[in-house]
């Protein structure tokens, strides 16, 4: 295998069914083109029934899964990738399941230090077992208000919804129940939205700019991340830095207890006291146009294609030492 990325042929998976489809589909092409203008050999595969057999014929040096939503996140196709013996750019398939559920990757960071917002976790059989009132009730009275309802795994906040007073509680919860099996009721926590990217090229995980995200109008949903001029993108993120570097720490750690590898992306939500706290990371962050990790990526003035080269690089070198 080269030392340098030039050259090497790399197999970028997009698509896959989830609800997330064509953001996976965009990302996927965002990232071809800018290997592409590096030199490397990039073909896009869908995940569907040829693809264990493309990947026998063509043997690929890096898979490159850029897939959003279950199987592509939950750790899945990682390990089917695993034991077809092909290098892959991302976290395994152990640290895919921790993160891709909230809840259990709320617990991981909380036990590593970090601070989430607390949260009840509820299946929907509980919820209709123990009555719906019963329940939003002692929700209430333990976490009052304001609150986020999201499904427990998921992304592109398909299914989240603030809840600013107590009767929209029931509206939220089938809202999110529309799109998957398990509520995570969370305390809204207020302050400046980050979405901080950490890579790590081989000689440890580092963060890079924060994105700091603000809407427009509302919230930060589907249509304002994927619609330009909706929401509003500072790198630098407006807060001082000493701020920026609690928050950069926290992603980090995140990273590192979550046991990620090469990219991710961690949400995360700065109070007025620079405390950092944690909602969400991503394995497979968005790569479209108006993802965070790009912009993220292009705010460091290295060319974006030469970061995606080196983290195929990072993932080529990987599988040869181990
Ligand atoms: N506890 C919370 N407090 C404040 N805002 C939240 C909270 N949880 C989610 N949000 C908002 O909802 C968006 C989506 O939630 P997130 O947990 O990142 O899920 P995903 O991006 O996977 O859909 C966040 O980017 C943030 O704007
Ligand atoms: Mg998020």
């Amino acid at each position: 295998m080269s030392d340098h990325a030039d050259g090497l042929q790399v197999l970028i998976l997009a698509g896959g069914l989830s609800h997330e489809r064509d953001v996976s589909i965009r990302s996927g092409r965002r990232v071809a083109e800018a290997l592409r203008d590096q030199g490397l050999g990039v073909h896009v595969h869908d995940v569907d029934g040829e693809l264990l057999g493309y990947l026998r014929e063509a043997r690929p040096d890096v898979v490159w899964p850029i897939l959003h939503g279950a199987i592509g996140e939950d750790g899945a196709i990682r390990d089917l990738l695993g034991i077809t013996g092909v290098s892959c750019v991302g976290t395994n398939a152990a640290g895919s399941r921790v993160a891709w559920s909230k809840p259990i990757a709320k617990s991981t960071v909380a036990r590593a230090g970090l601070a989430t917002p607390q949260s009840v976790t509820l299946p929907q059989e509980l919820f209709r077992e123990l009555g719906a009132k019963a329940v939003l009730r002692a929700i209430l009275d333990r976490l009052g208000l304001p609150l986020v309802v999201k499904p427990a795994t998921g992304g592109s906040a398909l299914g989240v919804t603030r809840v600013i007073e107590k009767h929209q509680l029931p509206h939220a919860m089938v809202s999110c129940f529309a799109y998957g099996d398990t509520a995570l009721i969370e305390q809204e926590a207020i302050g400046t939205e980050l979405g901080i990217s950490v890579v790590d090229l081989g000689d440890g995980p580092r963060a890079l700019p924060p994105v700091e995200v603000s809407t427009v109008d509302g919230p930060y949903d589907y249509d304002a991340r994927y619609n330009p001029g909706r929401s509003e993108y500072f790198v630098p993120a407006r807060l001082s830095p000493a701020h920026l570097r609690a928050a950069e720490d926290a992603a980090v750690r995140a990273h590192v207890a979550l046991g990620l590898r090469h990219l991710s992306r961690t949400d995360l939500i700065v109070d007025d006291a620079g405390t950092p706290w944690f909602l969400e990371v991503n394995t497979a962050p968005g790569m479209t146009e108006t993802s965070l990790f790009p912009l993220a990526a292009q705010a460091t003035g290295r060319p974006l294609g030469a970061l995606y080269a080196a983290i195929v690089q990072a993932a080529a070198s990987d599988y040869s030492r181990a």
